[in-house]
């Protein structure tokens, strides 16, 4: 039976309204327009079939409409209606990809000029951060180095007391922590103040020798202004193994500031306090702006403050299965916004979070 015939029939003269009968007869439908659909081959065609089954007079759809939903009794309206709205739906769909497909077809390749050039797209580019990190580990993979990666959710165990950090110790309050809001009674997590707990982790996963560097996020409760950040980034670097000495620390320091920085670049090394390296020290470079005279960027000091680092406390060794006794070991941990700010001669570190594309654009 033609579909036009088909839904002449008035509904209470349907053999049977039951679901799967009327699932059937609009499936039958759906494929008697398949069917005429796969003969379309050019826009009357099409046309004419989007008259027969979707318009606005008299149409496939308009018979069903009138003949079986409205006339349908109220409990099998519902019913009707979502078999009748995939029917349109399916129908239009049908419709609307013929008409593509022909479209296509139909292109006048004379009239299109294919020199033409076509949208340009931009192409995105690695942020200043990343190509700093990424810097950074191409001079320490070249020493042999790994780098390895941590979790920015952190336990207190990990971010303090295994790196010798008690509770109410004074360097927790230079840390201004963000702890996590979670249930009473869920265990206290906070985000990672400093990569440093990723020094416990791998030493805990990995026997000696260990040589990683660790970049990554961090945090701390800090106001944002030209020189903080609630998240910054540092990298973190470890090495230990039985016969290390303070001389290879100063040498490794010293290659990788040269690296970085520039060859002609000096260093310095100040004693200073971490609770996980003894003895601890701050390295400082010679400012690679005035080359030490003095200038805006070194705050007329002639240094800059590059790092924190030292010899890894023995005490750490305690917490992670360590044979202290038998490996000595030095770690640091630097500042990657900072060293990015420094390296390129920026005095804004907003500018590294601000994502403005006239700045982006500057480091391609
Ligand atoms: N974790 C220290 C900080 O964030 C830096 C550091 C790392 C110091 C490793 C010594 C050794 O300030």
């Amino acid at each position: 039976m033609d579909a036009i015939e088909k839904t002449r029939i008035p509904f209470d003269q349907l053999e049977d309204s039951s679901s799967g009968a009327m699932q059937r007869l609009f499936s039958d439908l759906i494929a008697l327009a398949q069917n005429e659909a796969n003969s379309i081959g050019d826009d009357e065609s099409c046309e004419a079939f989007r008259v027969r089954w979707l318009g606005r007079k008299d149409s496939i759809r308009d018979r069903i409409k009138e003949n079986w939903l409205i006339k349908a009794p109220a409990h099998a309206k519902k019913l009707i209606g979502t078999h009748f709205n995939t029917f349109a739906t399916v129908v239009e769909e049908l419709h609307r990809y013929k008409k593509d497909a022909i479209g296509i077809l139909d292109l006048d390749v004379d009239h299109v000029d294919l020199s033409l050039p076509g949208v340009q797209r931009p192409i995105g580019s690695r942020h200043l951060i990343r190509q700093t990190i990424e810097e950074i580990e191409r001079i320490f993979l070249s020493l042999g180095y790994t780098v390895v990666e941590g979790p920015e959710i952190e336990t207190p165990y990990y971010n303090f007391e295994a790196l010798n950090i008690p509770e109410h110790h004074p360097v927790r309050d230079d840390m201004d922590t963000f702890y996590l809001e979670l249930p009473e009674d869920a265990p206290t997590r906070l985000l990672r103040t400093h990569t440093s707990p990723v020094q416990i982790r791998t030493m805990e996963k990995q026997k000696p020798p260990v040589r990683i560097i660790v970049p990554g996020k961090v945090y701390r409760r800090d106001n944002p202004d030209a020189t903080h950040s609630f998240m910054f980034h540092q990298v973190e670097g470890l090495a230990v193994d039985s016969d290390i000495t303070f001389c290879d620390y100063k040498g490794t320091m010293e290659y990788f500031v040269r690296q970085f920085l520039g060859p002609s670049v000096k260093t310095r090394f100040r004693p200073s306090y971490f609770p996980f390296t003894e003895p601890s020290v701050e390295v400082d470079a010679s400012c690679h702006v005035c080359g030490g005279g003095g200038c805006r960027v070194c705050k007329f000091s002639g240094w800059i403050e590059l790092l924190g680092s030292g010899m890894v406390d023995p005490a750490v060794y305690g917490f992670v299965d360590y044979d202290q006794t038998k490996l000595n070991g030095f770690a640091f941990g630097m500042g990657v916004d900072r060293l990015a700010l420094l390296k390129y001669g920026l005095n804004d570190l907003q500018v590294l979070f601000q994502n403005d594309v006239r700045f982006l654009r500057q480091f391609p």
